[in-house]
């Protein structure tokens, strides 16, 4: 039986996965800071969900969160990672900037950081993470969140580099959704919103076929590649 951590479960993309982890047969760790939703997502499978409620931005306790989860579970196999925040801060309100590089840059850092240390001692496990679209280029919408999940595709890049090199076998894989309809896109004026069941069906399986980066839905690749063409004098402008 496959061991899994959803960091984020309590909504959006991570609840789904979750939920199709425990459809697949995985004992798993659900985690967020909002206990009320951990418990109702607890009581569809209490035999098969362990909740722990805790904040990923509050960097010195992640470790202990962690390490005692995996406890519970008995071990770990898969570390996913959907906890995030951002929004549009075109205004860049000091708070929301922030917030943004709390929970996606240090809290990002903390939770796949422990997981590579984890996996390295036991020389196998596999992390996904959750970045976007949004990470590819700058954008004047949400500066922050761009750029931190820029900083998630850079990481992970050097992660996956550092298990080649250390022959560590570990799997890393870069999951980067364009506009997917959970809270967080919610009212942003989106185009080409996707289901969250859709994305998460699509996200479990690029990650058991041990994908190391995958565009959600499929169609995203090919604005990915036209964002990337447009030359940067061009690009400023827009
Ligand atoms: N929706 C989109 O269009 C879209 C597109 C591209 C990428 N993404 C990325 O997908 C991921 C999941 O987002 P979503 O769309 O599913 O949004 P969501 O429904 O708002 O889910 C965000 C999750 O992150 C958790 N979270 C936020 N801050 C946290 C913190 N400080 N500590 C622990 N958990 C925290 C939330 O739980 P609590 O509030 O209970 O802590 C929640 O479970 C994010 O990384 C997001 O950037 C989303």
């Amino acid at each position: 039986m496959q061991k899994v951590i959803v960091l984020g479960a309590t909504s959006g993309i991570g609840r789904e996965v979750a939920r199709l982890y425990a459809f697949q047969g995985c004992v798993v760790g659900i985690t967020g800071r909002r206990e009320e939703l951990l418990s109702e997502l607890r009581a569809e499978c209490p035999e098969q969900f362990f909740a722990s409620a805790f904040d990923i931005g509050a960097v010195s306790s992640v470790e202990n969160h962690l390490d005692a989860l995996a406890e519970q579970l008995g071990g770990l196999d898969l570390l996913f990672l959907s906890s995030g925040y951002g929004k549009r801060n075109s205004e860049l309100v000091a708070e929301t900037e922030q917030l943004t590089i709390q929970t996606d840059v240090s809290g990002f850092t903390a939770v796949v950081g422990w997981a590579f240390k984890y996996f390295a001692q036991q020389n196998y496990g596999h992390i996904a993470a959750v970045s976007s679209i949004a990470g590819l280029r700058g954008n004047r919408y949400a500066p922050a969140y761009s750029a931190s999940k820029g900083y998630n595709m850079h990481y992970l890049q050097s992660l996956r580099q550092l298990a080649n090199h250390q022959k560590y076998n570990i799997y890393i894989t870069d999951i980067r959704p364009g506009f997917v309809d959970t809270q967080m896109a919610q009212g942003n004026g989106v185009f080409w919103s996707a289901p969250v069941h859709k994305v998460a069906a699509q996200i479990v399986r690029a990650v058991n076929q041990k994908k190391k980066v995958v565009y959600i839905t499929k169609r995203w690749r090919y604005v990915a590649l036209v964002l990337r063409l447009i030359p940067r004098i061009i690009f400023e402008k827009l």
